[in-house]
C-alpha cells in the first residue's frame, strides 16, 4: 500500500513520544492494519540488547508487532548520552548522519506496511549535523506531524516555538496529544491541568487529538485507548 504514516515529534526529550507511538502502534495493530515503525536516530548511553541498541526501538517494535532488524529501522544509533551532534562530535569514528539513507531506508519499509509511525528524537531542533535538525528529517520524509507536549511547566513555550518552527519549516500538522507524564494531585496544579488544553488549541490553533492522564508504567494497550482521534486525524486525511 504505502505512502501513509506520521512523524511524532515532541517538544522536548522524555515527554513521551515513544509511549505515544507505540500506543498508536498497538491501534493499528488491533484494528488490523500492517503497521511499520521506525526510530531512525537514536542515543544512549549504552546500548539496549544485541538485539536492539535502543529501547525506544524495541518497545516500537513490539507494539507494532513486525520483524523488520534493528538496523533498518534505526540506522544510527550513537552510545552517548547527547544530542546526536554533539555525540559525533565525542564518538570520532563514528558515522555521520545521512538523511538520504534514512529516506532510502524509509521508502521500503513504507512498502510493506499499510501505515508507518516515524519518531523523532527529542524536540524539531535536535542538532543531526552541523548544519541539519529533526525538523529537516521530518521534512524529507515529508510525513504530516503529530506534536506530543507533556503537562509540566514551561511546556507552553516549547510548543508554541514547536509550531512556529513547523511553519517555518512548511511541516503539515495533523494536531497535538496532550500527555500528562506529571502526577497531579494538588488542586491548584489540577486547575491549571483543566485548563491547559484550551490554552494550547487557543495560542497554537491546532486541534488537540487527545489527553493522555498520568497512568503508572503506561503499556501501549493501555494509552491505545486514547488514541482513537488521532486514528480518525491520520486516516481522514486520506480520504
Ligand atoms: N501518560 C503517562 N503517564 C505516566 N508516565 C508516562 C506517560 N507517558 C510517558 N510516561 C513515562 O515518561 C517517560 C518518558 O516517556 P517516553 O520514553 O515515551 O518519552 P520520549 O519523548 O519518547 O523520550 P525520548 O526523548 O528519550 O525518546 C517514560 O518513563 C514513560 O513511561
Ligand atoms: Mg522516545
Amino acid at each position: 500500500m504505502g505512502s501513509r504514516g506520521t512523524f511524532i515529534i515532541g517538544t522536548d526529550t522524555e515527554i513521551g513520544k515513544t509511549t505515544i507511538a507505540a500506543g498508536f502502534a498497538h491501534l493499528l495493530k488491533e484494528k488490523g492494519y500492517n503497521v511499520g515503525v521506525m526510530k531512525p536516530v537514536a542515543t544512549g548511553s549504552k546500548k539496549y540488547s544485541d538485539k536492539f541498541k535502543s529501547l525506544d526501538t524495541k518497545i516500537l517494535i513490539t507494539a507494532a508487532g513486525n520483524k523488520e532488524a534493528d538496523d533498518f529501522i534505526n540506522p544510527f544509533f550513537y552510545k552517548i548520552p547527547s544530542a546526536p551532534y554533539l555525540a559525533t562530535k565525542i564518538l570520532l569514528n563514528s558515522s555521520k548522519i545521512d538523511l538520504n539513507k534514512i529516506k532510502k531506508k524509509y521508502i521500503e519499509l513504507e512498502k510493506k506496511y499499510d501505515f508507518m509511525i516515524v519518531e523523532g528524537i527529542g524536540g524539531l531542533m535536535v542538532p543531526l549535523t552541523r548544519d541539519q535538525y529533526v525538523a529537516n528529517l521530518a521534512e524529507r520524509l515529508n510525513l504530516p506531524i503529530i506534536i506530543v507536549m507533556s503537562n509540566k511547566i514551561g511546556t507552553l513555550n516549547h510548543v508554541i516555538m514547536t509550531t512556529i518552527l513547523c511553519k517555518n519549516f512548511k511541516l503539515k500538522i495533523l494536531g497535538i496529544v496532550i500527555n500528562n507524564t506529571v502526577q497531579i494531585n494538588d488542586k491548584k496544579f489540577k486547575k491549571i491541568n483543566d485548563f491547559l488544553p484550551q490554552v494550547v488549541k487557543d495560542l497554537t490553533g491546532l486541534e488537540i487529538l487527545t489527553v493522555v492522564p498520568f497512568l503508572n508504567k503506561p503499556s501501549p494497550s493501555q494509552t491505545s485507548v486514547f488514541l482513537e482521534k488521532v486514528f480518525k486525524r491520520c486516516f481522514n486525511k486520506f480520504r
